[in-house]
């Protein structure tokens, strides 16, 4: 990059993706000519690259082979000199149990019980969902009406040292799951995803990389109710972490259900794929430029401001 002001600090920015996917799934392709009209240069590479360790501020995206590697990935996020989300965050959000910490007070969640390796699992009546607490895009996440089958499934999970989530099928889900984005605690934009598990005996159908099922979405303006939601789910999270809403870059709060009884299905803090491919451009451009200042806030937080690195 030419410096025009070589007094002016220009922080190392990474945009953190995974071996499969060391620049995204191209959902954030526009985050990088985002950042530069910012005056702000970022790169992507996988976050297991040494070289990741050497930049002024990664940004978790799309590492999503997390799931199989998870010591490695906990340490290296607090290897990394900073990190967004900060490493408390997602060392918390990273496992669906956090989804108790939210229900405890108040927040509206998809019941959800929890069953730690050699636990016994016990399954409602009725149709359920059975999934890692630790998990991302559908990975081993299963809909079973048969509960041998069901109990099958988590004992498998648990043998590979899983919790396992156990949950009401929420047919609602065929209307469309919503998801919700903040930046910096604030509303940014929304979009649809259809449902993504076939009826018992089916499997999702997963993208090449095998690091998420594919996914039908599509653009939506949510009611407020479900903003509202969206908001006492981020505010709730902050308050447990001790973190304020603004410490948080980006955040994806997915809900099941209208805006009579929206459920918090997941407040994704770690990875969420942002959806600006469903924006059109003109808004997609708007909302990923507040997403460069907000990264230059957040730098301005950490001390790295443009004129940070000025000496007298
Ligand atoms: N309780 C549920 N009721 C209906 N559908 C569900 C339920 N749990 C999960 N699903 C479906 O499975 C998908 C993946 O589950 P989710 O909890 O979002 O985990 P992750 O995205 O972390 O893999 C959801 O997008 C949704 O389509
Ligand atoms: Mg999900």
């Amino acid at each position: 990059m030419k410096l025009a002001r070589p007094d002016v600090f220009h922080p190392r920015i990474v945009l953190a993706g995974c071996p499969a996917l060391p620049e995204g799934d191209g959902d954030d392709a526009g985050l990088v000519r985002a950042l530069r009209d910012h005056g702000l240069h970022a790169c992507w590479m996988s976050w297991d690259d040494p070289a990741a360790l050497q930049a002024d501020l990664v940004i978790l995206r799309a590492t999503w082979d997390y799931i199989d590697r998870l010591d490695e990935f906990l340490a290296w996020t607090t290897r990394v000199p900073r990190l967004l989300n900060p490493p408390q965050v997602v060392a918390w959000n990273i496992d669906k149990r956090y989804l108790s910490d939210l229900s405890a007070v108040g927040v509206p969640v998809v019941p959800s019980a929890f069953f730690a390796p050699g636990e016994q699992v016990r399954v409602p009546v009725g149709e359920i969902v059975v999934k890692p607490a630790v998990g991302a895009g559908s990975v081993g996440a299963l809909r079973f009406s048969d509960s041998s089958k069901a109990l099958a499934h988590a004992g498998m999970l648990q043998r590979r040292g899983q919790t396992v989530l156990v949950q009401p099928y929420d047919p609602r889900v065929g209307d469309g799951e919503t998801a919700m984005v903040f930046i910096r605690g604030e509303q940014s934009h929304a979009f649809t995803k259809g449902p993504m598990l076939p009826p018992p005996g089916g499997a999702p159908v997963f993208d090449e990389s095998g690091t998420y099922a594919e996914e039908q979405l599509q653009p939506a303006e949510p009611d407020f109710e479900l903003w509202d939601l969206g908001h006492a789910a981020i505010a709730a999270a902050a308050a447990h972490l001790d973190v304020s809403t603004t410490d948080l870059l980006y955040a994806r709060v997915d809900v099941l259900g209208g805006h009579d009884s929206p459920r918090l299905l997941e407040l994704e803090l770690v990875e969420p794929s942002l959806g600006w491919r469903q924006l059109d451009e003109s808004i997609r451009r708007r909302q990923q430029r507040r997403f460069a200042l907000a990264v230059g806030s957040a730098l301005r937080g950490f001390g790295l401001g443009p004129l940070s690195h000025r000496r007298p």
